[in-house]
């Protein structure tokens, strides 16, 4: 039985929606960012937030699932503050609050989704459940106030890697996914066997832009294929055995062009899948959107590749490529105009609705 939405909720999400200038709090924890933000008529971002728990993961090598719900705990209601503090807002001045509450770490999000259930109930707010990976995806409405689906977009992060028709802003239709590991789960991989710190990605990508990108031939077959899904295991362990084949034998290897070449097997699977999929459904643009959406390489090659194809190209500043709250606020803004309201006893869940 869904717990009952107050009629008050009802009404403020109605004043929201008539309203001109209306104002969303954004919460998001799903993984290793306790992330807050307001943002105005969904796409102006007015405060934001951000306690990063980088630096403690990074002792172990990756996340440690407890340590990052217990980080969460201690820091999610400054981080709220602190949002609300920069945006110049108080909470009376907010009409609604959006939360990611999937896909994710299951302790960590049901920190921000239980925060963010009590902050509603509290204020008479209405609450909108987020799926983390269309927030990366509204991500690019922040940097272009122009932009409007349809669109085919590539979400590359570290758990997913996901081509998807953006149909509507709550209408998303899956096109290809990765088989095995996510384009950013491999680049953490990779690089943790070449020793280099916790979040791998950026780390492998500043080796690689001394490394001669043509040096060994990691791409896979199933890569070159007439599929829209992705395979990077293949790729993975390619890297660990020429790396491991040197190392038995004594053998100096070049670090650096391992990395440009990983990096480059990587970001061509994703361009051309994306492009070849945009052309085929028809897209006029094609969006970039996730973590490893940071990764230059992978910016410049879509966007040449667009550009041979006609296609236009949007990618999200910097700012907002890796885990952020304003994605999840302008994502919660969009489902609230669809009437797309969530109830009290809102669940988190590990998995996307596009995996299920
Ligand atoms: O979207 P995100 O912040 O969290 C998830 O939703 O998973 O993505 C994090 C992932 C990590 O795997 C990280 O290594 C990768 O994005 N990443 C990068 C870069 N910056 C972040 N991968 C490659 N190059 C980068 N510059
Ligand atoms: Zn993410």
């Amino acid at each position: 039985m869904p717990v009952p939405y107050s009629e008050n909720a009802f009404k403020k999400a109605e004043e929201y929606r008539l309203s001109s200038s209306p104002l969303i709090l954004g919460i998001e924890s799903s993984c290793d960012e306790t992330a807050a933000a307001v943002v105005r008529c969904g796409r102006d971002v007015l405060g934001t937030a951000v306690h990063t728990q980088i630096p403690v993961h990074r002792l172990y090598g990756g996340v440690v699932p407890e340590i990052a719900s217990r980080s969460h705990t201690e820091r999610i209601g400054a981080v709220v503050r602190e949002a609300l503090a920069n945006a110049g807002a108080t909470l009376s001045d907010i009409s609604a609050i959006a939360v990611t509450y999937r896909p994710g770490l299951i302790g960590a999000l049901l920190v921000g989704v239980s925060y963010a259930k009590g902050l509603a109930f509290a204020s008479g707010l209405p609450l909108i459940g987020v799926d983390h990976i269309t927030g990366h995806i509204a991500a690019n409405y922040l940097t272009y106030p122009e932009l409007e689906p349809p669109f085919m977009c590539i979400v590359a992060s570290g758990g997913h890697s996901h081509i998807v028709r953006v149909d509507g802003y709550t209408d998303f239709t899956l096109i290809g996914r990765t088989r095995d590991d996510a384009a950013g789960e491999a680049f953490d991989k990779v690089a943790r066997a070449l020793g280099l710190p916790y979040p791998g990605g950026p780390e492998l990508e500043k080796l690689a832009k001394s490394g001669d990108p043509e040096a060994f031939r990691l791409h896979t077959a199933f890569n070159e294929g007439e599929s829209f899904d992705f395979s990077f295991s293949g790729i993975k362990t390619a890297f660990v055995n020429i790396l491991h084949n040197a190392e038995q034998k004594g053998e100096q290897i070049n670090k650096a062009d391992l990395a440009a070449s990983f990096q480059r097997a990587v970001t061509d699977a994703l361009t051309n899948k994306s492009v070849r999929a945009a052309k085929e459904y028809g897209c006029k643009t094609l969006a970039l959107a996730g973590g490893v959406s940071a990764n230059t390489c992978l910016r410049e090659k879509l966007e040449n590749a667009c550009k041979k194809s006609g296609l236009s190209f949007c990618r999200p500043d910097m700012k907002y490529c890796t885990d952020n709250a304003a994605m999840i606020a302008c994502q919660g803004h969009y489902e609230l105009m669809a009437g797309r309201l969530s109830t009290l006893d809102l669940d988190p869940s590990a998995a996307s609705f596009l995996q299920m």
